[in-house]
């Protein structure tokens, strides 16, 4: 029996980095996976890569109607929805005195108001129909402590632990588990564009900052997308029952609370 026999999970921005190492932790633990996220042609590839019974979802988390068409969509090809990781972000960073509006507008729609209206449509659809689902927010280390150039990013991540805090709160009296997963630094396509910020920011030769955060690990190293797939199967699974608006980091040592 693998560990997520028989679920349905959704998640979003599953198309490359962090979430797909999800989408195909879930599908070999034996879940049903939608991978929901607005780069379409690398939604389809990936869930084609991973195979069985993934498949690929239009969903773009800044626009309601697109929320609400894509769990629609998964609860009909799957029966229902068990799981959601509300995994979409983007990354942004600038000095305070350069921070443009709509840039932190952009942030805040996807980082936070993104994965509070996802969270409560599949909470509806949990309740509605009497699912005693898990839910996962993609929080990060840095919404554990400011960082100089990169307060937006570093706020909306603060949102999230907060709105685990209160979400799961509040859902736990349908039997829905709201939790959060706070990695450190994680290579891959987003630490590419992270490393190229600071190399034009701070001088620093390509690869430089990536070579320093890591070392900086107490581990020893960047995280994987994979090192982070054991918390989000643990988060998913029945084990997690008693676990409630909890963020829990897995980074390597970098963070303590
Ligand atoms: N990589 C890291 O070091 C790190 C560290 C801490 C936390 N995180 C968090 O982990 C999560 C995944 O990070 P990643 O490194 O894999 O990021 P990534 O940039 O590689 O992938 C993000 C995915 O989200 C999708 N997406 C973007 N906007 C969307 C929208 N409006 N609707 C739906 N999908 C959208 C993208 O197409 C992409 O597939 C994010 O929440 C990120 O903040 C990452």
């Amino acid at each position: 029996m693998k560990r997520l026999d028989g679920k349905t999970a959704l998640i979003t921005g599953g198309a490359r980095g962090i979430g797909f190492a999800f989408a195909r932790r879930y599908a070999q633990e034996g879940a049903r996976v939608a991978i929901a996220d607005i780069d379409h042609d690398r939604a389809v590839a990936s869930a084609k890569e991973i195979g069985g019974q993934t498949i690929a979802i239009d969903f773009d988390v800044t626009d309601q109607a697109s929320i609400d068409a894509g769990v629609a969509k998964t609860a009909a090809q799957f029966g229902q929805i068990d799981i959601l990781i509300n995994n979409a972000a983007i990354f942004s960073a600038a000095p305070i005195t350069e921070i443009m509006r709509d840039d932190y507008n952009r942030v805040f729609d996807i980082n936070i108001s993104g994965s509070l209206f996802t969270m409560q449509a599949v909470a509806r659809h949990m309740i509605g129909r009497g699912i005693k689902g898990k839910i996962i927010n993609m929080a990060s280390q840095a919404g554990r402590r400011g960082e100089p150039l990169v307060a937006v990013y570093c706020a909306s991540k603060a949102a999230i632990i907060s709105l685990t805090q209160s979400a799961g709160l509040d859902l736990i009296q349908h039997g829905i588990n709201v939790n959060a997963i706070a990695p450190g630094v994680v290579d891959g396509e987003h630490w590419d564009g992270v490393d190229a910020f600071f190399a034009k920011h701070e001088g620093k030769a390509p690869g430089q900052k990536k070579k320093e955060v890591g070392e900086a690990v107490p581990y020893g190293r960047m995280g994987t997308a994979d090192d982070l797939t054991g918390m989000a199967v643990f988060l998913a699974s029945s084990d997690a029952d008693y676990i409630v608006a909890q963020t829990y980091n897995v980074d390597g040592g970098n963070w303590m609370s």
